[in-house]
């Protein structure tokens, strides 16, 4: 495979996908296509090779600007593009449908006109709802779908979807379900980032209801690789479960991030909580283990050390990110100003 489409790569896990692709195959040609939402950010392309990556702005959810920009002999789509936050799919849902669900089922159509000879379709363990906290419950490819949230709704969709286009047209395809990625470039609406930013900044950070909601946590290029792995060895029509047995209660990353950056515990603020918050995300990954021979290169500590770092050497982009329309965003949702002690 040389020649690659993918959606969403000037968001925070696309661009971390691009860097990767161009770094371990030197001969390979992308089409970046994203739409530029408030969540992609030219930023994140900085420095990338333009004879190798060309972006496209366009949305998914437009059959024309897709097949234009499609070019034939194009040998796999990785999907990223998508409305990825929970609380803005709770404050309104439109855009999520229209993406991520329309604009997955457009991308089907085009790889099939267009011979593409795979989709990979970049899913959530969000999909599968929440777990109790008990710490012998996991989610596998076979457990159920029980999407909580419209975004999650959203995601589990988009996955019928590409399973369809498997069974029915047998188009060659694969999804990996991954759980909550961090690390560079990732947009300070998501916790971690948020939490960062606001405490770089001696700014409180918001706890939803009791702060022992559990995620599984990911360095961001860990996930990118088994993508990457998925793509090349994975079998069609497959699922694949991406997870670093990282477990973490939000409190402890809170507490975690303050005690690494020298900032009182003081700073954590309990705040209302999420409507229909999911308790507890934990994934089972043996299949990407056995199958891919993939494995997590990073340790939460170490990956924790190298997101912290880059936040503390990019603090152009983080001020860039937390100024403009996100300001609206933080005051609808949280009730303050960004940068309100
Ligand atoms: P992100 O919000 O940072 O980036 C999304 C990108 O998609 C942005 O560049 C945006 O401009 C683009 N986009 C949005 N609507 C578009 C449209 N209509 N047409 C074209 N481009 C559009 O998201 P992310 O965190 O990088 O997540 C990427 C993918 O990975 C998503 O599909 C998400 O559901 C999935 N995922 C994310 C996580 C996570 O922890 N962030 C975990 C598992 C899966
Ligand atoms: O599990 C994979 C999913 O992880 C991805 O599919 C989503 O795209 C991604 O956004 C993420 O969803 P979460 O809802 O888990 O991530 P978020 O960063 O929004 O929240 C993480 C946890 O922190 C969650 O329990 C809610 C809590 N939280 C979040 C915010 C923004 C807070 O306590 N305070 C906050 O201000």
């Amino acid at each position: 495979m040389n020649r690659f489409f993918i959606t969403g790569g000037a968001g925070f896990i696309g661009s971390a996908f691009v860097r990767l692709l161009l770094e371990e195959r030197p001969s390979c040609n992308v089409t970046n296509f994203d739409a530029l939402t408030y969540a992609g950010n030219m930023d994140n392309l900085e420095g990338l090779d333009k004879t190798r990556h060309q972006l496209v702005q366009g949305d998914v959810a437009a059959r024309d600007s897709v097949l234009a920009a499609l070019e034939s002999g194009t040998d796999a789509i990785i999907n990223f593009a998508a409305e990825s936050h929970v609380d803005r799919s709770i404050l309104s849902a439109d855009e999520f449908l229209r993406t991520n669900i329309l604009g997955t089922q457009v991308l089907l159509d085009a790889a099939r006109e267009c011979g593409v000879r795979r989709f990979l379709q970049v899913s959530t363990d969000e999909v599968l709802g929440s777990l109790p906290e008990d710490e012998t419950a996991y989610f596998t490819e076979n457990s159920a779908f029980a999407p909580n949230s419209p975004y999650a709704a959203s995601k589990a969709a988009a996955e019928h979807l590409v399973r369809a286009a498997h069974h029915t047209f047998g188009l060659d395809t694969v999804v990996t379900r991954c759980g909550n990625n961090y690390g560079p470039r990732q947009f300070p609406e998501k916790f971690l980032p948020l939490a960062l930013s606001n405490a770089m900044n001696d700014e409180p950070i918001p706890l939803y209801g009791d702060g022992q909601n559990v995620r599984d946590w990911i360095y961001v290029m860990d996930h990118c690789r088994a993508i990457l792995l998925a793509l090349r060895q994975g079998h069609a029509g497959a699922v694949y479960n991406i997870g670093a047995r990282n477990e973490h209660r939000n409190i402890e990353v809170a507490e975690s991030l303050l005690d690494a950056l020298g900032k009182p515990r003081s700073l954590i603020r309990f705040v209302k909580d999420r409507l229909g918050h999911d308790r507890r995300y934990a994934i089972d990954p043996s299949r990407a283990e056995s199958e891919l021979g993939w494995r997590p290169l990073e340790t939460w500590e170490s990956g924790l050390r190298k997101t912290i770092a880059w936040y503390q050497e990019n603090s152009r982009w983080i001020e860039r990110a937390r100024s403009g329309a996100y300001r609206d965003y933080y005051k609808q949702q949280y009730g303050t100003e960004v940068g309100a002690a």
